[in-house]
């Protein structure tokens, strides 16, 4: 693309002025913003900043009806060993991927790294990309299947979460069975729709959202893959949560008896103002309404029993069938606006980093895609056993939360055997994912020999 063609895209949306530095860059950095200019979809960003920014759409007028869901904790003993068995066959069979979200920036968390790469501090130093990967190491030995990995990086942490995964040799994984791929991106805009530059030679790119995962997996060759390799049932799930059990048998079983496009496991909400998202059908349709977009007032509304009629909360867990999501791709994606601070320049092209909001980033939520699914079955699970988010750098929902849940989870497995530890245990989820693999035998002496409380 040349100069002049270049302005010939922008005019007609008024981004004229992503090239007025132009004159001031190396040859080299002119042909880049060139091929930048030539992949930005000026028509798109322009329609997203009327339809976001200017005429916001308000959910108040949606009708929100609450919905069903399965308590794991109420099933008998011989439903639970049904599910087991039936998601056991399913895995042997090579039936079902695990595919993680890891595109997220961790701001919240302080973090510069890819978020997976986190250390919660447990003894064993275990980051949660080693916790997740060992645990679908264990549901392979248990199942004798293999599970293929689909991973969604971002273009600011893909290289690094390949060095990561490299350096330690993939956590004992086969290479061959793990797929890295980054998300799209979105320029941000300023507050009269005018896309920002990141630098002089720069537009601004921020990840499209946890929703930019479907088109990218697609993008990637990753849903002809699944195809290939026979999947049928796709477990979905983000990269922060530390108890997170990854292609859990009990849970792909009951994906598989419910039988609908969407099976999500679910916590009850410990607040009506907890930073989760909540299920309910929103205008009829199956949806997850995001803590930020939920009103106060149906926050707050409660069942005759004092439980929240909302209170279902999102632990982005869930399983697709891979039927549904081919399907549901053919809708466009549905995008959500942040009012967000974004480094960009002055108009000296001096970088510039505002103290409060300056831009609106768009994003898409991947659970948008819900709306289109037949209808979705729940399973509600215990939060001290398979919910332990990392999403602040201290206080609630932090590092320091999140170990004390795992190294709480696995003493009480070891004292529910009897035995009597000397301090909190860490068990590697190698050895034990559900408490129920253990066996007393030699555990105390172990115990007592573990200089750290870790044992592997
Ligand atoms: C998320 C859920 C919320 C849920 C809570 C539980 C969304 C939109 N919200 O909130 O309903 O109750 O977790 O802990 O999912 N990600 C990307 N690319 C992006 C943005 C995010 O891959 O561009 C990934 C993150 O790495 C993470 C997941 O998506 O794995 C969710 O992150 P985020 O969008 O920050 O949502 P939360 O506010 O954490």
């Amino acid at each position: 693309m040349t100069f002049e063609e270049a302005l010939k895209k922008l005019i007609p949306y008024g981004q004229e002025h992503l090239l007025r530095f132009y004159e001031a860059l190396s040859s080299e950095e002119q042909r880049d913003l060139l091929q930048q200019v030539e992949a930005l979809d000026p028509k798109t960003i322009a329609d997203l900043y009327q339809r976001l920014v200017v005429h916001p759409k308000t959910h108040i007028k949606d009708s929100l009806r609450a919905m069903d869901s399965v308590a794991f904790q109420d099933l008998d003993e011989a439903q639970r060993n049904r599910y087991w068995q039936s998601g056991l066959e399913e895995l042997q069979k090579g039936h079902v991927a695990a595919f993680l979200v890891a595109g997220g920036q961790g701001s919240r968390l302080g973090f510069d790294g890819p978020k997976g790469a986190y250390d919660i501090g447990l003894p064993s130093g275990k980051s949660l990309f080693q916790l997740q990967a060992e645990r679908i190491a264990h549901i392979q030995k248990c199942s004798g299947g293999l599970i293929p990995w689909y991973i969604m990086t971002s273009p600011q942490n893909h290289e690094e979460t390949l060095r990561f995964f490299q350096l330690h040799n993939h956590f004992g994984l086969d290479p061959e069975q793990i797929s890295f791929f980054p998300q799209g991106t979105l320029p941000s805009v300023d507050e009269n729709g005018r896309i920002l530059l990141a630098d002089k030679g720069r537009i601004s790119a921020n990840p499209d959202g946890s929703g930019g995962c479907f088109r990218a997996l697609k993008e990637s060759g990753g849903l002809k893959d699944m195809r290939r390799r026979g999947i049928r049932w796709i477990f979905f799930y983000g990269v922060d949560n530390a108890l997170v059990r990854v292609c859990d048998p009990y849970f792909i079983g009951f994906a598989k008896e419910q039988d609908k496009d969407v099976a999500s496991k679910t916590v009850r909400k410990t607040h009506s103002a907890e930073h989760v998202g909540v299920y309910a059908y929103r205008n009829d349709a199956p949806s997850i309404i995001e803590y930020t977009e939920l009103p106060q007032e149906l926050a707050e509304a409660t069942l005759p029993s004092g439980k929240l009629l909302y209170g279902s909360g999102n632990i982005i867990n869930h399983v697709l069938k891979l039927d549904f999501l081919e399907k549901a791709l053919h809708f466009e994606a549905a995008y959500h606006v942040a009012h967000k601070v974004v480094e960009t320049v002055d108009e000296a092209g001096q970088k510039v980093r505002s103290i409060t909001p300056n831009a609106y980033k768009f994003e898409a939520l991947y659970f948008d895609l819900f709306r289109h699914a037949q209808d979705m079955a729940l399973l509600d699970v215990e939060r001290r056993e398979e919910f332990a988010p990392v999403k602040n750098f201290e206080g609630v929902d932090s590092k320091d939360t999140a170990r004390q849940m795992v190294l709480a989870l696995c003493t009480s497995w070891v004292r529910a055997l009897g035995l009597t530890p000397h301090r909190e245990v860490e068990l590697s989820p190698l050895l034990c994912m559900y408490g129920k693999e253990l066996e007393a035998n030699d555990l105390q002496e172990r115990l007592d020999a573990s200089p750290n409380g870790a044992i592997e």
